[in-house]
């Protein structure tokens, strides 16, 4: 089976196309309105775009009377989906076919779409739609696709169209809260990158990545929020090839190592073999990194050698990388032992693991396409930008245990600003629910001073009058405490039964009656019963979810394919790009 999924993976690469373990990112899509459509229906994120992990996205859903496959601008139609203030934002749907899906989505998006959805044109499994290989100097546009793009099935895109055409308005809710799990308060995450940098777009759009997280990632790294590991693929070359001159031009270790030419013209530039070597290096550097407990110093290598050692400029070079790894100080001479000899006909320990690492397992499918990242072994659907992939990595944390860049000014929303979101608020005391994350605002009761208020959030939250009593009067008599703090008043002083004054310096009053402790008691004892129940509904619903995602966990690995990889059709295709 190994041996199989790597020649597979070797021509990938010869020809472009190839079966593999690739598991399709799925998440729901849920339809409010109208009452006969009502329901959860599955879709396929794209490739590219910027999903929204950890969020929601709620909207109607538009099908053009013209361009229905939006392989041409909606200018030339007349036709614009931007909503008005206030209104709902438009998910477009549109046919498969004719062209890109990268194209459908940025004519979506020139048009005002919030969201594109694809409905796809036979009855089959949901695939993954990719960016294109070969746009050239066209791939610009690439970069400037920011709308989430989802595929669905036929099926649901003909019930879709067949309910617009009879006048009913749909609202949907697109939602990736659940598309990537949050197990704990570390994120394991992994960049399946090159070092090639003459590639096209998609090499530019890698290294521009590497450049812009390259912040985030050292200090996720730093304080252990995040454990970080990156990776190469690398392709071995079929025996009967090993002594070609293709073989011998694109590998390293004897044909056991290879990548591809980096023109794709074996007579001139840098040949594969030269790409292997250079990934050698970086895998080694980050090795050494983490040996010495400099893991993130691995994001100023790679950055710094994309600049300093261009292929442009000839400096692709062993001299070069050599320099810039002096600089960073780490020690030289382990990675030259790492690397070991590439001419000799034996087994890098180094690149055998990063092989053996392509192959999927659990939750992730093969490592097949570069760039990939994968958070909590899941692959990462969508673009490679600073902001998606720190939100994506956001949504990997459990909730409340997010560090502080996750909330920090970039990926905020400031919802909060405006009437506190509508939130819970205590004005005299300055507090309120509301926080503002990457998930959007979220009504939550603060912790004051170390104070944990309790409520929902919304219209209460309790626990000022923990804090210096609210400010209000308060007394021990006859070994009672009484107090003037009211939790539901804001700035509620006010004085107990059988008290009179004005709750904040004073409350003059006869003696406590016993019935009035008594109902204290009361209170107190329903409370505790009421927290009771609430904590086992609380608890139920947490065996259920957790059963929920465990049973996921098992379905995933027998979707979609990998249980017949032997005999795999030649058409079982998991992602394209038209
Ligand atoms: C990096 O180091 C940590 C411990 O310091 C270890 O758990 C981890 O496996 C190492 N990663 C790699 C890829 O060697
Ligand atoms: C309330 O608190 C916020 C920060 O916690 C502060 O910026 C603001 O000035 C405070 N407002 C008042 C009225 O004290």
């Amino acid at each position: 089976m190994r041996g199989k999924v790597r020649v597979c993976v070797w021509f990938l690469f010869l020809f472009g196309s190839c079966w593999g373990r690739f598991v399709v990112e799925k998440n729901s899509l849920k339809v409010t309105s109208p009452e006969s459509l009502k329901g959860v229906y599955e879709c396929a994120i794209g490739n590219f775009g910027i999903p929204q992990y950890g969020g929601t996205m709620v909207g109607f859903v538009a099908y053009p009377k013209a361009n229905r496959k939006a392989c041409k601008g909606f200018d030339e139609f007349g036709i614009s989906f931007k909503s008005k203030p206030g209104g709902f934002p438009a998910f477009l749907l549109v046919d498969r076919g004719d062209c890109y899906f990268t194209t459908k989505a940025w004519n979506a998006q020139k048009a005002g779409a919030a969201a594109i959805l694809v409905a796809d044109n036979k009855q089959e499994p949901l695939i993954t739609m990719d960016t294109p290989e070969e746009e050239g100097g066209r791939g610009d546009y690439l970069q400037k696709i920011t709308i989430p793009s989802a595929l669905i099935s036929k099926s649901f895109g003909d019930s879709l169209k067949k309910a617009i055409e009879d006048g009913e308005m749909i609202n949907v809710n697109l939602d990736w809260r659940e598309s990537l799990p949050h197990p704990d308060d570390r994120v394991e995450y992994e960049f399946w990158t090159n070092s090639n940098d003459e590639c096209g777009p998609k090499c530019n759009s890698q290294i521009q990545f590497v450049r812009t997280f390259k912040g985030a990632a050292q200090i996720l790294e730093k304080k252990g929020y995040t454990q970080f590991t990156p990776h190469y693929i690398t392709w071995y070359c079929p025996d009967v090839f090993v002594l070609s001159k293709q073989c011998k031009s694109q590998c390293i270790n004897h044909g056991r190592y290879c990548a591809p030419d980096p023109e794709q013209d074996f007579s001139k530039g840098y040949d594969g073999r030269d790409v292997v070597i250079q990934n050698l290096r970086q895998v080694c550097f980050f090795k050494v990194a983490n040996e010495s407990k400099k893991p993130w110093l691995w994001w100023d290598y790679v950055t710094d050698f994309s600049i300093r050692c261009p292929m442009s400029e000839k400096r692709y070079t062993k001299e070069c990388a050599e320099d810039v790894i002096k600089s960073l100080g780490i020690d030289l001479k382990k990675i030259n032992d790492c690397i070991g000899l590439p001419e000799a006909d034996e087994v890098n320990a180094v690149l055998k693991a990063e092989q053996d690492a392509q192959i999927g397992k659990n939750s992730r499918g093969d490592v097949t396409i570069l760039p990939t990242l994968v958070i909590n072994n899941r692959q990462y659907r969508g673009k490679l930008d600073k902001n998606a992939v720190l939100i994506a990595l956001c949504a990997g944390f459990q909730e409340t245990t997010e560090p502080a860049v996750c909330l920090s000014e970039d990926i905020q929303t400031n919802e909060c600003l405006e009437n506190n979101g509508g939130c819970w608020h205590d004005e005299a005391a300055n507090v309120t629910a509301c926080k503002d994350t990457f998930r959007g605002r979220v009504c939550e009761c603060p912790i004051v001073k170390g104070v944990k208020f309790v409520g929902d959030g919304y219209t209460h939250c309790e626990g000022r009058c923990e804090i210096n009593n609210g400010g209000c009067w308060k007394e021990t008599r006859d070994g009672m405490a009484f107090s003037a703090c009211v939790e539901y008043v804001a700035k509620g002083c006010k004085c107990p039964p059988g008290f009179r004054g004005d709750g904040v310096k004073s409350c003059e009053g006869k003696k406590a009656s016993t019935e009035v402790s008594w109902s204290f008691l009361w209170v107190i004892f329903l409370g505790l019963v009421a927290a009771g129940v609430g904590a086992y509904a609380v608890y139920k619903y947490r065996i259920r979810s957790y059963m929920d995602s465990e049973i996921r966990a098992i379905m995933a690995q027998y979707m979609p394919l990998d249980n017949h990889g032997e005999e795999a059709p030649t058409n079982h295709i998991h992602h394209a790009d038209i």
